[in-house]
């Protein structure tokens, strides 16, 4: 088998007019990665079916401009903190910081310009089993109203079995708080919607939102005997248009499950998704104690992809590792808090066991 390789190719400039590099990482076994240095955004994932076509299992957009524009966080590292923090406040060793409004009077995925708006630093190798983008951005102190300067790492390695990772590590001169994840947006059968996809997550509960997305106080709540009950493979389309509030408030799954041995830190699976017919299958291991679930409710077909095809609702799901939202201010979910002298490390794995691959 050919080895892996890492290749680069120029991607535009980015809104602010600095210039883009499209990253391709090619696993030798027909499976390819294109990473922008723009957000650090995993633009392309190609992934052969059961009968060898390969197809894209993400979405990407066609320039920088394009994901900018978006809004919607497409395939990007989002930080310095994904999800929401409530009323962008935090306090950390009796200091409270504020930070700028971006969701519904809350803090969403680190602000306006978080660090999915920033070109990023690239450093590339590949051996004989993997083929490697690094991905480095120093956060000064006060960025988005953040205390700190955060040095961010982002290492996405492609092995010769098609499994793609994100390493992630964060450094600090400051305390401050940290959660970083990709916001990739999949789509197995590489078009279409995912409404016949199954989805599985291993998660015995979930936190319920109020109407602004904000976990609700309390602990999380129970998935048995809910619509939120997807301890086994079940078909995206029945869950969506479940009479279930909290589905009917978001116009979809929007919400983040609390996985089975949260406060381990291990890496362990968090989720199955599988096209139709299991032509595709994907899982997804992680470090992180919490899946963001996000069925792309708010897709109306404006939005075009790379190959100028509209993006229609549940166009997608992405499928978000991380800390627990509004953590920062959750003492009793595991704590985001990022001091000097230690360094902030998760890994997510995205697996595809249908080419044979190790899963376990
Ligand atoms: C998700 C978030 C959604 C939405 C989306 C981006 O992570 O939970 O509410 O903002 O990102 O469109």
């Amino acid at each position: 088998m050919p080895r892996p390789t890492a290749q680069q190719r120029p991607f535009g400039t980015s809104p602010s007019g600095e210039d883009v590099a499209l990253w391709r990482l090619e696993s030798g076994g027909g499976v390819h990665a294109e990473i922008l240095t723009y957000g650090a955004v995993l633009h392309s994932l190609g992934v052969p079916d059961t009968a060898g076509d390969v197809r894209s299992v993400v979405v990407g957009l066609p320039s920088a401009d394009a994901y900018d524009k978006a809004g919607g966080y497409f395939g990007a590292v989002v930080g310095r903190y994904a999800n929401r923090i409530a009323d962008g406040r935090l306090t950390l060793d009796g200091t409270t910081y504020e930070l700028p409004l971006n969701d519904r009077g809350h803090t969403l995925h680190g602000g306006p310009e978080g660090f999915h708006t920033k070109v990023w630093e690239a450093a590339a190798g590949s051996g004989d089993d993997t083929a490697w983008v690094r991905l480095s951005l120093r956060s000064p102190d006060g960025d988005m109203g953040f205390p700190g300067t955060l040095d961010v790492r982002v290492t996405y390695t492609l092995d010769a079995a098609g499994t793609l990772s994100c390493a992630y590590t964060a450094t600090t001169d400051q305390p401050t708080v940290v959660n970083l994840c990709n916001h990739a947006y999949f789509n197995l059968a590489g078009g279409g919607d995912v409404l016949g996809h199954t989805l599985q997550v291993d998660a015995p509960a979930y936190l319920p939102v109020d109407s602004a997305s904000i976990p609700l106080a309390g602990a999380p709540a129970g998935v048995a005997g809910t619509a939120f009950d997807l301890t086994s493979p079940r078909v995206l389309g029945e869950r969506v248009g479940a009479a279930d509030e909290q589905v009917r408030g978001a116009g979809g799954f929007d919400h983040c499950w609390v996985l089975a041995g949260a406060a381990d830190g291990g890496l362990r699976r968090a989720a199955r998704l599988a096209a139709p017919r299991e032509s595709r299958v994907m899982e997804v291991w992680t470090t992180e104690p919490g899946i963001q679930v996000f069925t792309a409710n708010h897709l109306d077909g404006a939005l075009e992809d790379a190959a100028g095809r509209p993006l229609e609702r549940h166009a997608a799901v992405c499928l978000e590792t991380q800390h627990f939202p509004d953590a920062p201010n959750r003492p009793e979910y595991p704590s985001p808090v990022l001091r000097p002298g230690t360094t902030a490390e998760s890994r997510t794995e995205f697996r595809f066991p249908h080419l044979g691959g190790a899963t376990g």
